[in-house]
């Protein structure tokens, strides 16, 4: 109890602190509105559909088919239409080739404001950093991506692709459609740490499983918290159900990394495993990490270690799980090219059991079937920037420095000035002729200029190996009754899973 004589001061405190808290609320709130204006005076030259007083668009975009809503709003609004995750974040969305080369052939940042929800899950990596930290860290990956590292993980493709296909006979007997998505995902998880990571054979643990699930989670709660502007505030965000839930996966993931980092660390104080690695004429991703010196011999701080351990972990798997679990679902859809795929596999493998690295360049009509695959479903849709300085788009509209722009991926593919009849499934549109003369920021899966995808050619190989795989072993069908339903959760998902059914190929199953 507070004794009487204390009273009046606690009370009058009690009032300072309400009042501070609204005058701080109110220089929020105008700082809040200023930028609104800048924003939206910005792209007042950019008409676009309707927005909500409180929501912007946000509620559209959250809604089942917002890929395909912003896809209507390009046919209504072309080059691009100004698009409000509530009121105060305003991005340029942008989905025409010439608009893109604009913003992307140079090296903008990224946009804090979507960027900085990453920093408790995967802190300042490649894909967060900036300026002059970024090109030494780019610098010092890009190696751990060269062309004679990349050459031995073919066979790891194709190993952890085999464990995979064992377990879908099984599931093929059964003569039911199933989810393919997870079972990808895990081989795909499997695949980079033992490429990447250095993990031995044993397969994914009970650690490994639970990073899966918390990365699936993650994703799918970031995207709703770009979406939702009462989530924004950091402070908010923390003390909501959602909030709390994010931070739980983040200890699971970060759980996992440090494991990661630990158990490599404890291998190289081993003399016989330092020899090994020195022995290797090129070094994996996280000898490069943990051997890295800067110009004074000083390391990578523990905190700078984990952040792009966590970075490659969840680009090096989820993103390659989309690319192929969607392939998997065009072939299925389009039963004359799978059939075309699989002869071509068929004739390069001979009567060998698996894949060589040159092998890889004779895939050219799977090669075109994986494009075509990822231009219809792009495993990331959106990427975001913030304008260092301003830009002069084409047609002679302009944006200032400091706009926020976001790349539509999925509505430029599906753009009809640049892919007639985009709908239509053709892999021949990827074919050496008709690629020749199209806009080379027409097709952008990995983006573009300075900040695109460095695993691009890791990804690339790896769908290839595994989707031939596939093929090989399987007939692929769709289940009619079960279609996926597009879902964009930083990268393209599907809300129900991708169902399909499976038939063995192997002599003796019947077929
Ligand atoms: C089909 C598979 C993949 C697709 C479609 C893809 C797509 C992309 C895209 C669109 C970006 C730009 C992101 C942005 O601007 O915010 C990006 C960046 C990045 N990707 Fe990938 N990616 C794939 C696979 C991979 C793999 C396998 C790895 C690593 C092993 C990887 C690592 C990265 C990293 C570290 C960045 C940031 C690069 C930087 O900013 O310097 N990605 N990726």
């Amino acid at each position: 109890m507070v004794p009487g004589f204390l009273s009046p001061s606690l009370s009058r405190l009690g009032l300072w602190a309400s009042g501070l808290i609204l005058i701080l609320g109110f220089l929020k709130l105008i700082s809040l509105l200023l930028r609104r204006q800048k924003l939206a005076r910005a792209m007042e030259n950019f008409p676009g559909p309707p927005t909500h007083w409180l929501f912007g668009h946000a509620l559209e975009i959250q809604q089942t088919g917002s890929l395909d809503k912003v896809v209507s709003w390009a046919h209504q609004f072309p080059y691009a239409h100004p698009l409000w995750f509530g009121q105060f974040i305003g991005f340029l969305n942008i989905y025409e080739p010439d608009y893109a080369k604009a913003v992307y052939s140079r090296g903008d940042p990224k946009a804090a404001d979507v960027y900085d929800f990453f920093l408790q899950w995967i802190g300042k990596g490649l894909l967060v950093l900036e300026g002059p930290k970024w090109f030494q860290h780019r610098k010092l990956l890009t190696p751990g991506f060269h062309y004679d590292v990349l050459k031995p993980y073919v066979a790891v493709f194709a190993e952890s692709t085999s464990d995979m296909l064992d377990k879908w006979e099984e599931k093929a007997r059964e003569d039911k459609s199933f989810d393919i998505f997870s079972d990808v995902g895990h081989m795909a998880l499997d695949s980079l740490m033992k490429c990447t990571f250095g993990k031995g054979d044993s397969g994914l643990g009970q650690r490994d499983n639970s990073y899966y699930l918390a990365v699936s989670d993650l994703t799918m709660l970031m995207q709703q918290r770009m979406e939702s502007f009462q989530y924004h505030n950091d402070f908010i965000y923390w003390l909501t159900p959602h909030g709390r839930r994010f931070l739980r996966a983040c200890q699971v993931a970060h759980d996992h990394t440090d494991q990661v980092i630990r158990e490599r660390k404890a291998a190289l104080q081993d003399e016989k495993e330092q020899r090994k690695i020195q022995n290797r004429r090129h070094l994996d991703f996280l000898d490069i990490l943990l051997g890295a010196r800067d110009g004074d011999g000083i390391k990578l701080s523990d905190a700078d270690l984990r952040a792009e351990v966590d970075t490659f972990m969840f680009e090096g798997h989820d993103t390659t799980t989309s690319g192929i679990s969607w392939f998997l679902y065009c072939m299925a859809r389009y039963p004359e090219h799978q059939q075309r795929c699989r002869d071509e596999a068929r004739e390069i493998l001979g009567d060998r059991d698996s894949f060589q690295w040159d092998d890889l360049s004779k895939m050219t009509y799977l090669t075109m079937c994986i494009k075509e695959s990822m231009r219809l479903y792009p495993p990331v849709p959106q990427v975001y920037r913030q304008l260092s300085k301003p830009v002069t788009f084409v047609d002679g509209r302009s944006l200032p420095a400091g706009s926020l722009v976001s790349l539509h991926i999925y509505a430029l593919h599906r753009n009809s000035a640049a892919w007639p009849d985009p709908e239509v499934f053709d892999p021949l549109r990827f074919s050496p002729e008709n690629a020749s003369g199209r806009h080379p920021f027409a097709f952008m899966p990995f983006s573009a200029g300075p900040r695109n995808c460095i695993g691009q050619q890791f990804a690339m190989n790896e769908m290839k190996v595994v989707t031939a795989l596939c093929l090989l072993r399987f007939e692929f069908c769709l289940d009619p009754s079960r279609l996926p339903i597009k879902a964009l959760r930083l990268i393209l998902r599907s809300e129900n899973g991708i169902h399909l059914r499976l038939k063995s190929l192997r002599p003796g199953s019947g077929k």
